[in-house]
């Protein structure tokens, strides 16, 4: 099983999305193991998108995340990193197929709803930033059996 961080960004949240996105992870199979609620500090928005910093667009994304507040979850599934961002859809919305979370609500440039993780050392890093502490649950599920063979 792998983890992944998912962070419903500041628009996502002033849409109405954050049942609808929910909604979709759970059908399709993902455990939530953590999940809360939050405006992000600009300093951990720095150390979040420390890996663009210098690119054009870092203060904005910077800006943007710390904007309001957000839903981070962690989800588990097999495959989840790579199972999760084939259903966020391509970075820039207008290119993000249909059927996809940006390909269905999004359209423009840093209004991109959503962020997940892009690889297991990825997600490790933002998993321990955005939670912390003893602040995720192991368990399993009855339906877990319908699901996994
Ligand atoms: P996100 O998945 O949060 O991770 C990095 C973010 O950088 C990405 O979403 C986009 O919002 C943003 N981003 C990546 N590439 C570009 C780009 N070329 N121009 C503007 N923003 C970008």
């Amino acid at each position: 099983m792998e983890k992944t961080l998912v962070i419903i960004k500041p628009d996502g949240v002033q849409r109405g999305l954050i049942g609808p996105i929910l909604t979709r992870f759970e059908l399709r199979g993902f455990r939530i193991l953590a999940l809360k609620m939050l405006t992000v500090p600009k300093e951990m928005a720095e150390k979040h998108y420390a890996v663009h910093q210098g690119k054009f667009f870092y203060n904005d994304l910077v800006n943007y995340i710390s904007s309001g507040p957000v839903v981070a979850m962690i989800l588990e599934g097999v495959e989840a990193i790579k199972a999760v961002r084939l259903m966020v859809g391509a970075t820039r919305p207008y290119e993000a197929a249909p059927g996809t979370i940006r390909g269905d609500y999004a359209l423009t440039g840093l209004r991109n709803l959503i962020h997940a993780s892009d690889s297991p050392d990825t997600a490790a890093a933002e998993i321990a930033l955005w939670f912390p502490g003893n602040e995720v649950q192991s368990y399993s599920r009855d339906l877990d059996r319908w699901i996994y063979e």
